[in-house]
């Protein structure tokens, strides 16, 4: 496994970016360099260009430019750690961000042969009563190979034995999920079901759900969590309806495998579906990168109604416009679908319900028993808080008759839940701004960062962080001359001295320093000081590390050293 270091070099290396984006854009050669239309804006004439020679392409319309990297970000819509591990899949480069045990297969490896293992059982007379399932449900041979269906034997072992006879060590196979330990033995988890392949974004196969065709047990079963797999941060073929959702701008979310199957295979290619758990805010932000309108289409039965209703709010946080289509009674969109032609679901789609229309529906019906009144409007107002007044104002006449209320009290309600108040969104965001201006002895006006004055008041008022600290730490902790020097100052000669010293040279400006440091200190619990300060001053360091480097990766000018750097900052990739 090749270490961070030269993994970007490497897959440079190994792939030419006029391949990559070939698969993309239709390039026509012209000279030394090849254009062709622009991905990022629509234009008629070419102006996209494509540079074998320094690996990279600009667009001299939108302006937009950069390296292989850069463009698989931007076209396939990945973080920058996913485009390294799509990108080096391609060059056959075996690589994953993920820890991994020394074997020689990682889990990647596993997952993918146990698919090719089931599909081949499905295909192998092996497999007969599960094509004959699959008849009965209108699949065929190429929905076999699209969506990677394949069927598990009725066997208690077959998968682990012929795992490990390729070479996978049991605890391997144990660490994937697809076997139970029990008694010393392994058994295989699945057993005479169908299985469905689930993909990460950049299409590796990371688990499997499992529908049982005939006899008694759990209608579906899931791989469980492992270190390749987390069900709050993946949906059922988002890697196949990704390009989907960008084309027709919105997304499709349905509750079941077959839900998202057929839609597919009804060209509906922007369903994706949540793995058997309710949505959660993690699914939710990968929608809100490929689009930005998403339809829930759920059950018709309370569960599946009242879980389209947390979901709806989860995608709201996300920023998504939500619609939630409604489908007839006792219908999910497998069943809709089979019974009825495409163009009906479409028009179940233009009759979705937004957000507060779709809630205001649900609670109405409470509304006539006096008992459950009083709950219906709570759990209308509740959803409420969590949206801009703008979104609720449009249907505001439609509220207060249906919940037959005044308008004013409507009104009285929304200021008393703050929709008034712009939500802030990451208030993280907030920490890094703690700028402040002072003059200097000079008289001139200098800015002072509170967080590092702070830094200085804590060195300043207790002698005890003299002793936490190392002077070669503190060069990295600070970055303003300023704030340096007084630390220094403090570390070498002590408080006391230069409490003297400070008045005897009229020294205003480090008085004044650390009294800016002192108020910031103030709003901070005494015990969490030190720590606190510490950890922000840290994040504010690597986030404009971060961000002066994502700066240069999006023009194409981040050297791989630098890309290879950001690659320790954890805290900025998903
Ligand atoms: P449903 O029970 O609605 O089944 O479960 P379905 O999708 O209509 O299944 P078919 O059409 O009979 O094949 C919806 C989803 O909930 C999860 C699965 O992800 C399923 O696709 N589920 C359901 C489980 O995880 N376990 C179960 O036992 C049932
Ligand atoms: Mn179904």
């Amino acid at each position: 496994m090749p270490s961070n270091n030269d993994l970007v070099n490497q897959i440079q290396n190994s792939l030419d970016i006029v391949e990559i984006i070939g698969e993309k854009v239709r390039l026509i050669r012209s000279g030394n360099s090849y254009k062709g239309l622009c991905p990022f804006h629509s234009e008629k004439t070419p102006s996209f260009h494509v540079f074998p020679d320094t690996q990279s392409y600009y667009c001299f319309g939108c302006h937009k430019g950069g390296n292989i990297f850069s463009f698989v970000m931007r076209t396939e819509g990945l973080e920058f750690r996913e485009a390294l591990e799509f990108l080096a899949k391609r060059a056959g480069i075996n690589y994953s961000f993920s820890k991994k045990d020394k074997g020689a297969k990682s889990l990647y490896d596993v997952a993918e042969m146990a698919a090719e293992f089931f599909k081949n059982n499905l295909k192998s007379p092996q497999g007969t009563a599960a094509q004959a399932y699959m008849k009965r449900r209108n699949l065929n041979e190429h929905d076999i190979e699209n969506f990677m269906l394949g069927y598990s034997p009725v066997s208690w072992d077959a998968l682990s034995v012929y795992l490990k006879k390729s070479g996978v060590p049991e605890k391997q196979i144990l660490n994937s999920g697809l076997a139970i330990e029990n008694k010393n033995h392994i058994y295989d988890r699945f057993r005479g079901r169908l299985i469905f392949p689930v993909k990460d974004i950049t299409g590796r196969v990371i688990a499997f759900g499992g529908r049982l065709i005939d006899g008694e047990g759990a209608k579906y079963i899931n791989s469980p969590e492992c270190e390749i797999f987390s069900k709050k941060n993946n949906l059922y073929l988002l890697y196949e309806a990704r390009n989907a959702m960008r084309k027709k701008a919105r997304s499709i979310l349905v509750e079941g495998y077959m839900d998202a199957v057929r839609l597919h295979k009804c060209g509906f290619t922007e369903a994706v579906a949540s793995l058997g758990t309710s949505l959660t805010s993690e699914q939710a932000n990968l929608l809100a990168r490929f689009s930005d309108t998403c339809y829930i289409c759920y059950d018709t039965d309370k569960a599946g109604q009242e879980a389209a209703l947390r979901g709806m709010y989860i995608l709201r946080e996300a920023g998504l416009d939500v619609r939630v289509v409604s489908l007839p009674e006792g219908k999910d969109p497998d069943e809709f679908l089979s019974a009825n032609p495409p163009e009906k679901f479409e028009d179940a789609l233009k009759n979705a319900q937004p957000l507060v229309l779709k809630h205001l529906d649900f609670v109405k019906n409470m509304l006539d028993n006096p008992a459950k009144y009083n709950v219906g409007v709570k759990s209308f107002f509740d959803g409420l808080s969590k949206l801009d007044a703008r979104e609720i104002n449009i249907y505001q006449n439609k509220i207060c008759e249906t919940l037959m209320i005044d308008p004013l009290v409507l009104k009285n309600k929304l200021i008393h839940n703050k929709n008034f108040v712009a939500p802030v969104k990451n208030d993280t965001a907030k920490n890094f701004l703690h700028k402040t201006t002072l003059l200097n002895n000079d008289g001139e006006r200098v800015e002072v960062d509170e967080l590092e004055a702070g830094f200085c008041a804590l060195l300043w008022n207790d002698p005890y962080c003299l002793k936490k600290i190392k002077p070669e730490e503190i060069y990295t902790l600070l970055k303003s001359k300023s704030a340096r020097e007084i630390a220094f100052a403090i570390l070498n000669e002590g408080a006391d001295v230069l409490k003297t010293r400070w008045l005897e040279f009229n020294d205003e400006f480090s008085r004044n320093f650390i009294a800016i440091g002192e108020g910031y200190c103030s709003r901070i619990k005494e015990s969490e000081r030190w720590d606190k300060i510490c950890k922000l001053l840290k994040e504010t360091n690597e986030q404009n590390t971060f961000k002066n480097i994502y700066a240069k990766l999006i023009k194409g000018e981040a050297t791989n050293n630098e890309l290879n750097a950001v690659l320790t900052l954890n805290n900025y990739f998903s």
